[in-house]
């Protein structure tokens, strides 16, 4: 069953009712100033960083689910309506909400009076806009009463939903004609304020939650809306919120439109200390004036678009497969550049406050992201590389907003410092930029001991070298990637976390996952110092890299697939000696993407496990079978119940992996099979089973062993979506950046046909004709390049070129 559809020309998922199975969000800003918008109207907004600079209030775990937002009320009459539905929840005539790429909108029909609502967050502003029209459609007069509302959230997100005790006593606004300052902590830390604005005159206004809701009701009953008229309330204390009632008269067909701005002002450093308590209005006054006009906001959104336009145009793919040219040019892009900017930090299923940005999270976030916009993948490997020790070791997350490391979570999960290799090589294959490897960075943000990017590789590279465990396997850790296998966690106690340490931290947990890792980014390190012209140190790289892979065949080998890990007592993990827990994707996937095993027809053999036991309709398992008993020695893996999350859930992330692997063993129907399984425009048939929004990934399906098999969770960020644009974009499609040019190695699906690819690289358009006249899925027989033919798949790079075209013939 569907909910709603897409509508691809106008790049948007249109959603048909408000009932959809779960809130379906969309994520409103570029660059400083973001949203999240669900397609009722709810959610929040935030300004570079969703625990510390939270701006209106969202309560997570609410009953119903969504049911904080930014909302418009209508009075018509007795009847008291929204047009995205919530909070009212009256029956709506008509209801479309369009989720966009950095905008949404709502239309919303009640008894003759149509409501149309843009909200987007324009380019390089901190604020977001929500323009709405109300037109009346009936032959008689209409007199109607509209009411915005926000609540304010008094800035750290965290402390908010906590310190009550001071919290109620601090809240401070200020009213200047129809524009309502936010100044609550303005006293101490005189550096930032919000507003809420609309460009016309009001019929009046309140700010004290109470007074508009009255002490009894919740926002789907709001006494002033009732009543029909603002108390004019200035808030003290408890809680602010920004309200503004605009009597609206309109004749039959007659439309109004208004502008309503929701803004974030932060004073330079200097003016901090000038005039304590005085908000600096001016620059407020500067940024309304940007967006009161129709034609100013009908401008800010056309730049909104046209910039989407141009990003997208980076990669673009015109196939007969309309599925795959959906995801491809639209919505994996836009969630890859969303994950890039929340990390795993906020969402419906994160809270903006536990989590800030992960350092294997957002090194992996890049692959998907740098074609788009390379200079802030610059300055994200440099902030993330900056959070790094000098063992190599790292903080595992760091704080948006101050880019420090979070020393409650601390280090230790040992995959960490190889993701920095993974981000930065994708760097330097797409912009061909290897100055960022002489960039000084410091360690542990520690200025005074900053040293070349390049380093820091090493400093990753040798953390593994010089932790290994008996089976000269890498050491796991904490965890590896998988946070819940956590095989040093002996100590933990009921209600501990699992990855917090007891004395007793076992130092022999080894990972076949992580050994995977190294060999795929020890090549990759090898090239960048061949890059840098030090053969000594690639050839070091390469026969260490060369021990591992020999570890991993003589340990890490089960007889039919890739073992997962040792535990700290030296069993094995993911073994058929095993009584759960069986097989793991992740070593499958990581080890022969890797190229590990391919020669000797291991390889083939580990895939056809995958297929054999992991498999299902609706994506790869991550482990069989399931533990259905807890397991001390594994950690947080065991106490998920069968079938969610890390124990046998579909975890999507890997599932590319799987699929780019067989394009390495040149199985396209295969590697196609698993990338329609998980993928979003060949799910949403059965949104009422998946339940998560149709135009993105999410984290996890439920496994085959869970009562809700095939129900997605934890929608958006997931590093799910620049793994499949990875593996869709790279590897199936084929165009794969190296550090000499674009290599040209589609692995395709019987019958997929011929298809182009507009491709910027390096400052170059490339035109890219892919033809298959003998319907092969792998094997380039030859390219010609402005009609030049070449020898092999690489496109030599000419940065005097400005088009160029390519014609590729499989065969
Ligand atoms: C989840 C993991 C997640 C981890 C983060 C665990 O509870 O299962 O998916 O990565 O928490 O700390
Ligand atoms: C989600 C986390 O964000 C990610 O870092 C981790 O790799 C996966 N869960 C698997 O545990």
């Amino acid at each position: 069953m569907k909910f709603g559809h897409f509508d691809d020309d106008a790049r948007e998922y249109v959603i048909t009712t408000p009932k959809t199975p779960l809130p379906w969000i969309n994520y409103l800003g570029n660059q400083e100033f973001f949203s999240l918008i669900s397609n009722t109207c709810g959610g929040y907004s935030f300004c570079k960083d969703a625990k510390l600079l939270r701006i209106t209030r969202y309560r997570y775990n609410n009953i119903p689910y969504d049911n904080n937002g930014k909302y418009f009320y209508i009075k018509d009459g007795n009847t008291i309506w929204n047009p995205g539905w919530q909070p009212t929840k009256t029956a709506l005539d008509e209801y479309e909400c369009r989720h966009g790429l950095g905008y949404s909108k709502f239309k919303g029909v009640k008894n003759g009076v149509e409501a149309n609502v843009l909200t987007f967050v324009p380019m390089n502003d901190r604020c977001e806009i929500s323009r709405i029209k109300v037109k009346n459609t009936t032959s008689l007069t209409k007199e109607l009463k509209l009411f915005s509302y926000v609540e304010w959230c008094l800035w750290n997100a965290d402390d908010d939903e906590r310190n009550f005790q001071r919290n109620l006593s601090t809240g401070e606004v200020e009213v200047i004609g129809s524009s309502i300052f936010h100044k609550t902590e303005y006293r101490e830390r005189r550096n930032h304020f919000a507003v809420y604005s609309v460009n016309t005159e009001v019929d009046g206004f309140d700010t004290s939650r109470e007074s508009f809701l009255g002490p009894y009701n919740g926002n789907d009953t709001p006494d002033v809306v009732t009543e029909g008229k603002c108390t004019n309330s200035v808030a003290s204390g408890w809680s602010p919120v920004a309200v503004h009632q605009l009597n609206v008269t309109l004749e039959p067909g007659e439309e109004k439109s208004f502008v309503f701005v929701l803004g974030y002002i932060e004073n330079d450093e200097n003016d901090k200390w000038e005039a304590p308590n005085v908000i600096k209005k001016d620059l407020a006054w500067e940024m309304l004036d940007r967006y009161k006009t129709d034609e100013q906001v009908d401008k800010a959104f056309a730049v909104l678009c046209d910039y989407w336009t141009n990003l997208l145009s980076k990669y673009h793919v015109k196939s007969s497969n309309d599925k795959v040219d959906r995801m491809v040019n639209i919505w994996n892009q836009y969630q890859c550049m969303v994950t890039f900017n929340m990390s795993r930090s906020a969402s419906y299923y994160e809270s903006g406050i536990g989590r800030g940005m992960g350092f294997r999270d957002s090194c992996q976030d890049l692959l998907g992201f740098v074609h788009l916009i390379p200079d802030r993948a610059r300055a994200r490997i440099i902030d993330i590389a900056s959070t790094q020790f000098e063992d190599g070791s790292a903080y595992h997350q760091y704080q948006p907003l101050t880019k420090k490391g979070n020393a409650d979570i601390g280090s230790g999960f040992n995959d960490d410092p190889l993701w920095l290799i993974a981000g930065t090589s994708a760097y330097i294959r797409e912009t061909g930029d290897d100055s960022i490897l002489d960039e000084m960075v410091p360690f542990d943000n520690d200025e005074s001991k900053a040293t070349p990017l390049m380093n820091h590789l090493k400093r990753s590279f040798d953390y593994i070298v010089n932790h290994k465990g008996p089976h000269k396997l890498p050491l796991i850790g904490r965890a590896d990637w998988n946070d819940c296998l956590n095989l040093n966690c002996f100590s933990a106690h009921p209600g501990e976390s699992f990855q917090t340490f007891g004395p007793s931290e076992g130092p022999v947990a080894e990972s076949v996952f992580i050994a995977g890792m190294f060999v795929k980014y020890g090549e990759e390190y090898a090239q960048l110092c061949d890059l840098k012209g030090d053969a000594k140190e690639a050839e070091y790289a390469r026969a260490q890299v060369q021990e591992m892979y020999d570890a991993v065949l003589k340990d890490g080998w089960d007889g039919e697939w890739f073992i997962r890990a040792y535990d700290a007592y030296s069993h094995k993990v993911g073994s058929k000696e095993c009584e759960e827990g069986q097989i793991f994707i992740e070593p499958q996937g990581f080890c022969v993407l890797a190229g590990i095993g391919v020669k000797e027809g291991l390889a083939q053999k580990a895939m056809e496990s995958v297929k054999e036991k992991l498999d299902t309709k609706y994506g790869i398992m991550i482990l069989q079978p399931a533990y259905t008993k807890y397991h001390l020695e594994l950690g947080e893996v065991s106490s998920y119940p069968p079938g969610y999350k890390e124990n046998a859930g579909i975890f999507c992330h890997n599932n590319p992996w799987v699929s780019i692997a067989e394009t390495v063993l040149g199985d396209g129907d295969r590697a196609f099979e698993i990338y329609k399984k998980t993928c979003p425009a060949y799910i949403e048939d059965i949104s009422e089973i998946h339940c998560t929004e149709p135009y993105v990934y999410s984290q996890m399906v439920a496994g085959k062993d869970a009562k809700f098999f095939g129900q997605g969770k934890n929608s958006w960020l997931t590093g799910t979506a620049a793994w499949t644009f990875t593996d869709i974009s790279q590897y199936i499609l084929g165009v794969y950046p190296t550090l000499n040019g674009l290599q040209i190695n589609p692995c395709v699906p019987d019958g997929f046909g011929d298809f182009d690819l507009d491709r910027t690289y390096r400052g170059v358009n490339y035109h890219i004709h892919v033809s298959n006249p003998s319907n092969v899925q792998k094997g380039v027989s030859s390219m010609t390049v402005d009609g030049k033919a070449v020898e092999g798949n690489v496109i030599p790079f000419d940065s005097s070129a400005k088009d160029v075209t390519v014609n590729v013939v499989m065969g």
